[in-house]
């Protein structure tokens, strides 16, 4: 079969690969509750050229853990199921409570390491990791493997981690308080008098890898539950989740099969046994005895090491709820990563929440450090992100991620998930993220408004191809060759023809067919990219791309298609 009609097509920027890191574009995004996402993970795939996004929330009925990939950091497409599928191959230990998902990638053995946090309800096995078959709220970390950043990951055994962090000093009043455990000892002398040691609960599991020397470490936050603690300003019992770290053992990472389960570095096993001369494991005969091993861990973030007064929002909720919620204080969802200041210094900065994520006073905070285990040291500035009156009721949890190609300048963005209401779920969001070394300070960019998009897409190049003059499939790529999705409303592509618009519709998929009729043929069909604004003074912005910052006139995404009969 002979085409009619013979198609030139003109591309502006091919250069793709000569120049990566020096394209820039005037491209803006807008933060949308578009895709849910609690808790957002985001990395980096350089294998794919996409970021992936992995959340509590967003999976598809018989999955856990949402999966999203981007081409920008800005437009998100649902990857369909989730990262955990529900079923035996998966090998799961944990019975619900799916939480915080967190992804990571060994490019030298090409495994997908996914951590994250679950709750056991089956009594035998709370038992098992907690001594009491009805210990309160039995949340551990586990890890499932994939070879690919979208799964689906199997966890590498029908466990969490061997990780049995204990602590020794901690007197365990819920033995002496009745379920539902919202009613603490009245004094402090009371609390004493409950037994002393209890197994740790964790959710939030962060991992910062450090370099050669360093070593890995897993932060996690302490569950709430079971962590009441005297506070001498408010002289009461408060529930409390506080951030721990440890270092691990790396034998799991550098394993080419992601058979080994991580375990922590042998400076932190088994560091509590024998603390406690009088501790007896099994409390029921019916049930297993709790576990053998007792290891360490140490406290990065708590009040009691350094009190900061925006994290007391929810000291006094028993009375103000009328007994429905309990006294507590949160903070969680930390991320940490080091950075060096002009001296070359090492500063490790850890972001973390606090507060319910319900509430309005939600909010991140972050503090520095001189080490990976600390001490850290809060920020005066906190919270550096919370409550935005005009477009966001709650905030916090995030991530931090790098842009894979910024000149050589670091530009690094906090995906984090927000509520435009008290009724809305979470939603993934964007914020520019700065770290300032030598002032030890965090700041965060705008969350509203027409926003840059993140360095690293542009150029974009636009691909048009028909064969009879009439549908015209429609493609944008970036510079790494993927599709921008043509389906998000962010996205649409304007058709002129010698100079007069003929069609600008936001299509409908991401290799999307315009029909154009009544084109003439020899005329000159443009296509341009747009992406669409918010509030400044056009709903839409023709995207322009230009090297070195330099504005060469009008420099449009678009591409020409020439009749040539
Ligand atoms: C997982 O599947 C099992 C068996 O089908 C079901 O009982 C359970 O509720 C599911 N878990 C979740 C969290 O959906
Ligand atoms: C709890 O776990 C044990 C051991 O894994 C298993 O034998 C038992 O059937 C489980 N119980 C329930 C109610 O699922
Ligand atoms: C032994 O346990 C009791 C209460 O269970 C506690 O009062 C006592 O301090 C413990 N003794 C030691 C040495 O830990
Ligand atoms: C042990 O637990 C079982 C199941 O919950 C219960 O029926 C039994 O009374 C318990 N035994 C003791 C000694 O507490
Ligand atoms: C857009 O709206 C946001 C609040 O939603 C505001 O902070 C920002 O200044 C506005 N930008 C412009 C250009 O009007
Ligand atoms: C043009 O081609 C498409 C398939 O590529 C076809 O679906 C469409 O009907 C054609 N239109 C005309 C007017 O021939
Ligand atoms: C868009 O793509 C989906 C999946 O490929 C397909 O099911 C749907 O029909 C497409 N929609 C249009 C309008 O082409
Ligand atoms: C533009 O093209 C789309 C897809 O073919 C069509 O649905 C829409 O009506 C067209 N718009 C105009 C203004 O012609
Ligand atoms: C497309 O044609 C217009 C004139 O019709 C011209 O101004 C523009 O530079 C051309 N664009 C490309 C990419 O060749």
């Amino acid at each position: 079969m002979f085409l009619r009609d013979w198609y030139r097509f003109l591309f502006v920027g091919c250069i793709i690969s000569e120049t990566l890191s020096a394209w820039n574009t005037d491209a803006t995004y807008v933060n949308t509750p578009s895709s849910v996402a609690a808790d957002p993970y985001v990395r980096w795939d350089i294998k794919a050229s996409l970021y992936y996004a992995y959340s509590t929330e967003g999976a598809d009925e018989g999955w856990f853990f949402g999966l999203y990939s981007s081409p920008d950091l800005a437009t998100w497409t649902k990857v369909p199921g989730g990262a955990i599928k529900n079923d035996t191959a998966s090998k799961l230990w944990a019975n619900d409570w799916y939480w915080a998902p967190e992804c990571y990638f060994n490019d030298k053995t090409g495994w997908y390491f996914l951590f994250y946090a679950g709750r056991m309800t089956n009594q035998t096995n709370v038992a098992r990791f907690f001594k009491y078959p009805d210990f309160e709220e039995a949340s551990k970390i586990g890890v499932a493997v994939s070879r690919s950043p979208s799964g689906p990951f199997t966890n590498i055994e029908a466990s969490p981690i061997d990780y049995y962090p204990f602590d020794p000093d901690y007197r365990d009043v819920n033995l002496i308080m009745s379920p539902p455990y919202y009613v603490p000892p009245s004094t402090q002398s009371e609390g004493e008098t409950a037994p002393l040691g209890t197994f740790i609960p964790g959710i939030d599991p962060d991992i910062y890898f450090g370099d050669e020397n360093e070593g890995m470490y897993l932060f996690f936050s302490r569950n709430a539950y079971r962590n009441w603690v005297w506070d001498p300003k408010y002289t009461k019992y408060i529930e409390e989740s506080n951030i721990y770290g440890v270092r691990l053992d790396e034998a799991w990472w550098n394993d080419p099969e992601a058979k080994t389960i991580p375990t922590v570095h042998p400076d932190f096993r088994d560091v509590n046994k024998g603390k406690l001369a009088n501790w007896t494991s099994a409390v029921n005969g019916s049930f297993p005895a709790g576990p053998e091993r007792m290891d360490g861990w140490v406290s990065v973030i708590s009040r009691s090491l350094q009190p900061q007064i925006w994290e007391d929002a929810h000291v006094f909720d028993y009375s103000a709820s009328n007994g429905a919620l309990k006294d507590r204080r949160w903070s969680e969802g930390s991320t940490t990563i080091k950075r060096s200041d002009s001296n070359g210094d090492a500063i490790y900065f850890l972001t973390y929440s606090a507060n319910n994520f319900e509430s309005p006073d939600y909010g991140v905070g972050y503090a520095y450090a001189p080490s990976p285990l600390g001490p850290y040291f809060k920020s005066n500035s906190n919270p550096i992100l919370s409550q935005d009156a005009s477009n966001i009721y709650s905030t916090g949890h995030g991530s931090i991620v790098s842009v894979p190609s910024s000149a050589g300048k670091e530009e690094l963005y906090y995906p984090h998930h927000a509520r435009p209401s008290p009724d809305d779920d979470r939603y993934l969001y964007i914020s520019r993220l700065v770290i300032n070394a030598d002032e030890l300070y965090v700041e965060f960019g705008s969350t509203a408004g027409d926003l840059r998009l993140p360095s690293g897409s542009a150029p974009f190049a636009i691909k048009v191809t028909s064969s009879n003059g009439t549908d015209y499939a429609v493609t944008v790529k970036n510079v790494y060759g993927v599709d921008m999705d043509l389906g998000n409303p962010a996205n649409r592509v304007r058709v002129l023809t010698d100079g007069t618009e003929i069609n600008a519709s936001t299509n409908s998929n991401s290799s999307s067919i315009l029909s154009l009729e009544d084109v003439e043929i020899g005329s000159v069909l443009t296509f341009r990219y747009q992406r669409a604004r918010s509030n400044a003074s056009e709903p839409w912005l023709d995207v322009q791309q230009f090297q070195r910052l330099i504005l060469a006139g009008e420099s449009w995404v678009e591409v020409n298609v020439t009749h040539d009969s």
